[in-house]
């Protein structure tokens, strides 16, 4: 089996003394050629969020029949491809659930408090004196927090929002949670229209899919407060970017937190240009336990796939 990017090294050793492993050890991805041909030959695959597993790549390598990810999401992987290739497939769900949630939190108030901009500013040596209206931001605490998307993550938010910060908070997802789960992170569900039209600080937390493409666009984008910042820890085709770089541009929005983008690891220039934006390389999940649970969840799967065993967190039907 191929581990196709670097790793931790323990789990490489975990996954050696079940498995016949090479590895891909270094840091630039693997082309969609590159993958196929490293991937000839091997019955399994560990991937994370980016590499493509398709139709295509799974034509190529018939011996293929196990591809595991340490991302919860997996929009990169063709599940039904694979499930009619009988080709299993995982992800990591749960493990990274509260630290992904932190990280939403944290990048939606540096967000609404200026924080990244106030450091640029002050590394710049501009800071020359104290002033009433420096770098003034919105509050957070008390605010209406919008969540797109509530599932696990959406929730863990939910629940800093309502019970750490006293936020209000409303929410949209395709189903409505239970009763049950709405009141134990008191969340209300609303349509999109109104979550984007009330919510002083939305966040969200959709899986990608082509349903999902630029579920906020230009009409979504004007449907929001002036005041309001949009934070992007789902995946970045969700957020169409050039439109949100408008909106933060002409100030039709106060600010948004972005830790994936479109086409990313390139980001539209015309972001990085903006003041009003707060920009983190995709790192909503890296903190170092996280990390070692996300790896090892996928080191799982693949030694029980690989050697008769029922994988933890299967994907396929
Ligand atoms: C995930 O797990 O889906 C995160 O976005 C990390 O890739």
């Amino acid at each position: 089996m191929l581990v196709a990017r670097p790793i931790f090294p323990e789990v490489i050793a975990r996954l050696r003394e079940h498995l016949d492993v090479i590895t891909h050890d270094s840091e630039q991805a693997l082309s969609a050629t590159e993958l196929q041909a490293r991937l000839q030959g091997c019955d399994g695959v560990f991937v994370a969020a980016s590499e493509p597993i398709n139709a295509e790549l799974l034509a190529a390598c018939p011996q293929l029949k196990a591809v595991c990810s340490m991302a919860v999401g997996y929009n990169n992987i063709d599940v039904p491809a694979c499930t009619a290739r009988g080709v299993l497939v995982s992800n990591a769900p749960d493990v990274l659930t509260e630290t992904t949630a932190d990280f939403g939190f944290a990048l939606m108030m540096a967000t609404a408090r200026r924080i990244a901009e106030s450091e640029r500013f002050l590394r710049r040596g501009e800071w020359t004196h104290w002033s009433f209206d420096l770098m003034a931001g919105a509050d957070v605490h008390a605010a209406t927090l919008g969540v797109l998307g509530m599932g696990r993550i959406g929730q863990a938010i939910a629940r800093r929002g309502a019970l750490g910060f006293g936020m209000p908070v409303i929410y949209h997802n395709r189903s409505r949670l239970p009763e049950a789960d709405e009141q134990a992170v008191k969340a209300r569900w609303v349509d999109k229209a109104t979550l984007l039209r009330e919510a002083d600080h939305l966040v969200i937390v959709v899986p990608y899919s082509p349903a999902s493409h630029h579920m906020i666009g230009e009409a979504e984008l004007a449907l929001m407060k002036p005041g309001a910042t949009l934070t992007n820890i789902a995946r970045g085709g969700v957020v169409d970017d050039a439109a949100l770089a408008r909106a933060l541009a002409e100030r039709r929005i106060a600010a948004a937190g972005l830790d994936v983008f479109e086409g990313e690891p390139k980001v539209l220039p015309a972001l990085l240009d903006l003041p009003n934006v707060v920009l983190t390389p995709h790192i909503a999940s890296a903190s170092i336990p996280t990390r070692m649970a996300m790896c090892n969840l996928a080191a799982d799967n693949l030694i029980a796939a690989l050697t008769g065993g029922k994988p933890p967190t299967a994907l396929n039907p």
